[in-house]
């Protein structure tokens, strides 16, 4: 579903997340920064560059709307195959980031947590990701979630190998409880709402299992666009929609209290 539902949010955000009306988890595809620089003539870097200040924008935004979870796809199993200097530019982006951004989120009690595949990354990148993730795990505000090198299908096969190494008389009997505790974001409520941006309407291999019954939204504006606006416009949307997990509408407002 294409957003556009123009309303705002703002002025009512503390009243919606006192009555848990805010998604607890927000988790975002943030595509087109690539495209957004070649429209003004730049390097796709230069897009990225701007990604981190969309980045930034909206996780103080979460944050002060009472999101729980925010968890954004950085760097796909597939981004590899990128040219190799886009995948060394990004990598080096991630590296300052991280340095960079951790004063700002022990100010706004942000918790940084990063999953995926670490074993391709440099011996630096996994010193500075295990410092920061140190340095800001007594935070209980937002939790900022970073996919890097992380794919669902990854996530899945890696958990299912745990699993089964774990627990080897498992091998049959096995319930989806079972293997939730192995993913990557156990420690999250599964998403309420996904957020692609960029135009492009399919999840790419993120979070295939926590995806389920997540609400979908996909919006045109490339990721460097994406603002505060533009998050009140998703939850807008997203409070339009009626969760049903498999039920049927009445059985909905039946099981409400009368009173
Ligand atoms: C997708 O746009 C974006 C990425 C693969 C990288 C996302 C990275 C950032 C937003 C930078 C901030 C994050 C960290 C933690 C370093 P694209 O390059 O696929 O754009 P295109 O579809 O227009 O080519």
């Amino acid at each position: 579903m294409t957003g556009s539902i123009g309303m705002s949010i703002s002025n009512q955000q503390g009243k919606l997340a006192g009555q848990g009306k805010v998604p607890r988890h927000i988790a975002v595809i943030m595509d087109g920064n690539g495209r957004w620089a070649k429209r003004r003539m730049m390097p796709r870097i230069y897009g990225h560059k701007k990604g981190v200040v969309a980045l930034r924008e909206t996780a103080l935004a979460c944050a002060d709307l009472g999101v729980a979870y925010l968890t954004v796809f950085a760097f796909s199993s597939e981004n590899w195959r990128r040219p190799p200097e886009e995948v060394g530019f990004l990598m080096n982006l991630f590296l300052r980031v991280l340095a960079v951004e951790v004063k700002r989120l022990n100010k706004h009690n942000i918790r940084l947590r990063i999953v995926g595949d670490r074993s391709r990354f440099s011996s630096e990148l996994v010193y500075m990701i295990e410092s920061t993730e140190a340095a800001t795990a007594a935070n209980t505000g937002l939790t900022l979630t970073i996919a890097a090198d992380y794919g669902g299908r990854w996530d899945i096969l890696n958990a299912t190998k745990c699993l089964i190494a774990d627990h080897p008389e498992k091998l049959t009997g096995l319930d989806e409880n079972d293997l939730s505790p192995y993913l990557a974001m156990a420690y999250a409520p599964d998403p309420d709402l996904f957020i692609r941006t960029g135009g492009e309407q399919r999840t790419s291999n993120f979070l295939l299992w926590q995806l389920a019954y997540t609400e979908l939204y996909f919006t045109d504006l490339a990721w460097p666009d994406f603002d505060r606006k533009a998050l009140d416009q998703a939850i807008a949307w997203y409070l339009s929609r009626e969760r049903r997990f498999g039920q049927i509408s009445e059985q909905l407002t039946s099981s409400l209290p009368s009173c």
